[in-house]
């Protein structure tokens, strides 16, 4: 494919500052198409030195937050007014994903690139960790390193020229993400896809002169880039999103078994997902409403008879 974006940005000096496999190409064939407004306010979750970050915000023109755990947010914050950008269009924070400092649904977007697989292989992730700050409706867009096809049990020998298995952990296949992802109650798979960018992107890398892209030239000159790939995935945060909260005012349940409509007030909900009806548990006791309801056994329950229309 071609990269008109990431060109602009084919510099010596930008080009010393990327951390992996070129990220501005990788960024600009992951929002390819993509449907976030201009103007949103976006998280460039793990966002290294910012590169990601000032292409987010020259090229299509977001407010970004550039969070990342690394990094020194000060020396982003210099590279960012270098780059022409004021506080009000990039800020920089320095950010755990597992951990983040921002509001409930603070964002409009997340971005990720080259970083998600650090801290994305946990199934509850997504729910508990990333989506709270993003507002329903709103979109994630990853791209990640990974393998064409997971083989841990018997690593190729011309990756392990440049990476331990323990690296080889964070690199896994399209199967494995989509298995990952799908298991959010509160986001709804997109897409999860190889991406057509990878020999280009490892190329930019490898042409450059730090400590990291020399050891990993080692794996990709034995032939090791045949077995490694990159992934594309998008979600989008359900609208009627609210794991965990309560309905203060009158929920109405169709029970699909006595095929009836039932009342309640302040129910409580341990998981709702879908748009517009969705399954949903009922309070412990059906004469109980008020009972906070919690864990799987109840909802797994439920699930089998009960849809919740709020
Ligand atoms: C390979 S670098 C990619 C940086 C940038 N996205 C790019 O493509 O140039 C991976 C980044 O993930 C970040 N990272 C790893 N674990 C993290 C975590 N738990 N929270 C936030 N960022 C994390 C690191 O700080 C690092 O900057």
């Amino acid at each position: 494919m071609k990269y008109p974006l990431s060109e602009k940005y084919n510099t010596p000096e930008l080009m010393a500052k990327i951390m992996g496999p070129n990220p501005m190409k990788l960024e600009e064939e992951l929002l390819t198409g993509h449907k976030i407004p201009a103007g949103s306010v976006v998280c460039d979750l793990g966002s290294g030195q910012g590169l990601t970050s000032v292409f987010l915000a020259k090229e299509y023109g977001f407010t970004v937050y550039a969070a990342d755990l690394w990094s020194d947010p000060e020396e982003n914050r210099r590279f960012f007014r270098e780059m022409g950008l004021s506080e009000a269009e990039i800020i920089p924070v320095k950010a755990d994903a597992t951990a983040l400092p921002f509001e409930t649904g603070f964002f409009d977007s997340i971005v990720s690139t080259d970083s998600y697989n650090y801290f994305g292989r946990d199934p509850e992730f997504l729910d508990q960790k990333l989506l709270p700050f993003l507002k329903k409706g709103g979109y994630v867009y990853i791209a990640i390193p990974g393998m064409k096809q997971d083989c841990h049990d018997c690593l190729p020998p011309e990756l392990l020229l440049s990476w331990t298995p323990e690296q080889m952990d964070y690199m896994h296949d399209v199967a494995y993400w989509r298995d990952m992802v799908s298991q959010s109650r509160d986001a709804e798979i997109v897409e999860v896809s190889q991406m057509e960018s990878n020999e280009e992107v490892w190329a930019d890398w490898l042409r450059q002169e730090n400590a990291y892209a020399v050891g990993d030239r080692r794996a990709i000159e034995a032939g090791g880039g045949k077995y490694l790939n990159f992934i594309k995935i998008v979600l989008r945060k359900n609208k009627s999103t609210c794991g965990g909260r309560q309905f203060p005012g009158k929920a109405s349940v169709l029970d699909t078994q006595k095929n009836r409509q039932v009342s309640y007030r302040n129910l409580s909900i341990f998981s709702l997902s879908g748009e517009t009806q969705t399954h949903a548990p009922l309070p412990p006791s059906q004469a109980d409403p008020h009972t906070t309801v919690a864990g799987n056994r109840i909802l797994t329950l439920i699930q089998q008879f009960c849809t919740l229309k709020i």
